[in-house]
């Protein structure tokens, strides 16, 4: 007898076994298959049902000064900074490897201007590994100027820019860090973006108590994690009233129900972030402890739950 509702699901035209990913930068793929071998990159063992890279800009950037990382109370503050080696170094070193994976690959891009997007998108593109791509237009962590994704107009503009020169679906990751998200995802649905991703990191600090100084490296980093949840749920639901796009909805995804309240706010896929740093595996399990909480509910696949009569 069938225990979980079934999970597979369909995403901007890519099938996905179901709608638990990884938010970009938070699983390294890569050192997994390093360390474990092709094991972490047998379909039975991979934890997510798509996998989002670490965010690739074009030229390579070395991330920010330590602490880059900090503890807080139920979350997380990270100062990455972006490190990554390249369009160059992830197209000859990390794709390889990457198209190995069991699962569609989504590719995260970061550029200071459009043109800077477009040829991040396009080389990407003609690989043929990718099944999608993110735009990050909301990174807290990097000092370019205007970032795109606090402008409703020049999310627009970036998105008409980029739309001809791509099949791939475009998932646009918007910032929790401005008066009005709505109005950013409006702007990216009317420029013709196929998804929208949300919550990035909300900015935040530590001080520390000794030397008075911040305790981040760069002087502040974006909060992950439970703690910034309610905030998150808040914000997709919010966008879920205004845009008909898909919804990626993260922040603070730690099990089954919690993915649930993704879902119930109007999210079709959940991605796990700050999880994976204590337990790398994670998807895994949120994947089956959502299966239960969809027959709990009596609803015996994903699908049936996406037609329920509320929705
Ligand atoms: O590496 C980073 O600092 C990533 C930040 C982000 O996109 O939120």
């Amino acid at each position: 007898m069938k225990t979980t509702a079934s999970l597979p699901i369909e995403f901007c035209g890519i099938e996905l076994s179901s709608p638990v990913i990884n938010g970009s930068g938070t699983y390294d793929a890569i050192a997994s298959r390093r360390i474990f071998g092709d094991e972490a990159f047998a379909s039975e063992n991979f934890p997510f049902a798509a996998f989002v890279s670490k965010t690739i800009t074009e030229n390579p950037r070395a991330g920010n000064p330590p602490n880059r990382i900090w503890e807080t109370p139920t979350g997380m503050i990270n100062s990455i900074g972006l490190p990554n080696p390249g369009l160059d170094g992830f197209v000859e070193d990390h794709l390889p490897i990457l198209a190995e994976l069991p699962v569609p690959l989504i590719v995260s891009v970061m550029a200071e201007t459009p043109e800077g997007f477009t040829r991040l998108v396009e080389r990407i593109e003609e690989t043929g590994r990718a099944s999608a791509l993110e735009l990050n237009v909301s990174c807290p962590n990097v000092h370019s100027g205007l970032i795109v994704g606090e402008q409703p107009t020049e999310t627009e503009q970036l998105m008409k820019h980029l739309k001809g020169r791509t099949e791939l679906p475009l998932i646009v990751k918007l910032t929790p860090n401005v008066a009005s998200p709505e109005e950013v995802a409006v702007a990216a649905e009317a420029g013709g973006a196929d998804a929208v991703s949300l919550i990035n990191t909300i900015k935040a600090t530590a001080i520390d108590p000794v030397s008075g100084s911040p305790a981040i490296g760069a002087g502040s980093g974006g909060l992950s994690g439970p703690a910034v949840r309610p905030v998150a749920l808040q914000q997709v639901r919010a966008i879920r009233s205004r845009v008909s796009i898909p919804i990626i909805g993260m922040g603070g995804v730690t099990d089954g129900e919690s993915a649930l309240e993704f879902l119930l706010a109007g999210a079709s896929l959940v991605a796990v972030g700050t999880e994976n740093f204590r337990d790398p595996v994670a998807g895994r399990r949120i994947e089956r402890e959502l299966g239960a909480e969809l027959t709990r509910r009596g609803f015996d696949s994903i699908g049936a739950f996406c037609d329920r009569p509320s929705s």
